[in-house]
């Protein structure tokens, strides 16, 4: 449990069977444009159940909720890196160990966000790293440059851009924190 600046009380938990239907409610509510920066996967009602019923593969999954147990946050951390990823990194000439890299794709809800909830949340997802022995941490498909808040984010966690891309008509940037 955690008091914001706006003194309403959240709390963070893992991703849980029951929240199916939480989860497809909370990525169908954010805006076009979050939307259109957060895509880690489809958001239907058949993948966010088929995202509960499999919560012990690769991916873990970390979410707030309100005082209403409403979703309000969701993010996403992977073993390893993808294979999109990947690519683009070796053409940096930057190389991890996969096996102590993780990937990254954080999301808050519209009228939470920049309140706070995204900087609580990673202060978890770090400790978590760090105690499970993960050196390097990447982002999910990059992040916009357009996305000046999510950049703003990234670069106040001691992310470093690892270079640049073009996707969908838009500039990226790959940002990656070394442990
Ligand atoms: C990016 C995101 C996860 C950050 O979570 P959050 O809870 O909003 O982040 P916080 O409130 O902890 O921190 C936001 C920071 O951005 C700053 N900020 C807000 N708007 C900004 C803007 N337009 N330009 C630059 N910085 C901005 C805030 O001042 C704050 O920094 P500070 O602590 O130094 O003052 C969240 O905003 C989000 O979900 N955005 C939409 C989806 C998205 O872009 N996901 C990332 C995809 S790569």
């Amino acid at each position: 449990m955690m008091q914001l600046m706006n003194d309403k009380n959240v709390s963070f938990r893992l991703l849980e069977r029951k929240d199916q239907q939480g989860l497809y409610n909370y990525l169908n509510q954010l805006s076009a444009e979050s939307r259109s920066r957060f895509g880690p996967h489809a958001f239907d009602l058949k993948t966010t159940i088929e995202i509960c019923d499999n919560l012990y593969g690769d991916t873990i999954y970390f979410i707030a909720e309100d005082s209403g147990n409403n979703i309000i946050a969701y993010m996403l951390l992977r073993k390893g890196m993808l294979d999109a990823d990947k690519s683009r990194y070796d053409d940096y000439h930057i190389f991890f160990d996969e096996k102590s890299t993780a990937t990254y794709a954080p999301s808050v809800a519209d009228e939470w966000q920049n309140a706070g909830i995204g900087t609580a949340i990673f202060q978890y997802i770090l400790l978590y790293l760090k105690n499970n022995g993960y050196k390097n941490l990447i982002l999910w498909g990059g992040v916009q440059t357009l996305n000046q808040r999510a950049v703003h984010f990234y670069s106040k966690h001691c992310f470093k851009q690892a270079g640049s891309f073009w996707y969908q008509g838009k500039d990226n940037l790959d940002m990656f924190m070394q442990l």
